[in-house]
């Protein structure tokens, strides 16, 4: 039976239904609806551990986070945890992974451990929908700068009495030492198309700009980029595998379920340059 691929919105996201995930041929088919959506759900994935970490193979080299706790038996699987009496929620706010890093991961494969009984649900953003929305006068001067990401301000010293820090699930302040310089806008590595690449969490500003230039100008792109039609929301159901693609996507974890748990398993992929 070939797998059933279900689009979540019109501007991305894709829910995956059917799917085996040790067979090839379903995992071409799962490799082109991810290229096609930019983030996939699929459901009733059923992996254990190593499971997770066979799957994620299948798409790239691991590249294992420096600031999430990992999984103790599994040191390559970071945790998203939230406890019923934690009020902070790792990634709530719109963000795409490891863009601090000079070749940023490609990806990430995240699976459902505990789920509160409703909430935690996870919003993603298309940032070539965002893009192509702009007018061309304006894509035209995105087109030539470059941006600054860095992890310092999000992981350094002066996060340590945050509550990630305080209750154990970001660790290891002191490996927060990276900045990296990308271009505003990128093509992307599979597709070819075009799409920002700046995200409220990493980018500290444009190169060559004022602290003041810069911040108009990704305040004007953050609350473009937010709008609902270039947005989808995944629902989270026990046994689904997120996988995404931070050079294609945003991303962020709704915090909405206080009082309850919300326990999930992380994978981070290794990406390529970009241009
Ligand atoms: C993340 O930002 O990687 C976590 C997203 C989520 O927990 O939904």
């Amino acid at each position: 039976m070939p797998v059933e691929i279900r689009p979540l919105s019109p501007s991305l996201g894709a829910e995956i239904l059917g799917a085996d995930l040790s067979s090839d041929a379903d995992f071409g088919a799962i490799r082109q609806a991810f290229a096609d959506h930019g983030v996939i759900a699929i459901r009733n994935a059923g992996l254990s551990e190593d499971g997770h970490i066979a799957f994620a193979e299948r798409w790239g080299q691991i590249n294992v986070n420096r600031f999430f706790k990992p999984v103790e038996t599994h040191p390559r699987i970071a945790t998203v945890l939230k406890e019923p009496d934690h009020t902070d929620a790792v990634g709530e706010e719109w963000h795409t992974d490891h863009s601090y890093d000079t070749v940023p991961a490609m990806g990430s494969l995240l699976k459902a451990v505990d789920l509160p009984p409703v909430g935690g649900d996870t919003l993603f953003a298309s940032m070539h929908a965002a893009y192509m929305a702009l007018s061309p006068g304006f894509r035209e001067m995105l087109d030539g700068l470059h941006a600054w990401h860095s992890s310092r301000h999000a992981f350094g010293a002066d996060t340590e009495d945050t509550e990630k820090y305080r209750t154990g699930r970001l660790q290891r302040s002191d490996a927060a030492t990276q900045d990296a310089r990308h271009p505003v806008v990128i093509t992307h590595p599979l597709s070819g198309r075009r799409g920002l690449y700046v995200n409220p969490v990493f980018t500290t500003h444009i190169d060559g700009w004022t602290q003041g230039e810069s911040a108009s100008l990704l305040e004007y792109l953050y609350d473009h980029c937010k709008k609902p039609e270039f947005t989808c929301r995944l629902r989270w159901e026990e046994g689904t595998l997120a996988v995404w693609d931070n050079r294609a996507t945003w991303h962020k974890a709704l915090n909405d379920y206080q009082g309850h748990r919300r326990l999930m398993h992380r994978i981070t992929i290794e990406g390529v340059a970009l241009n």
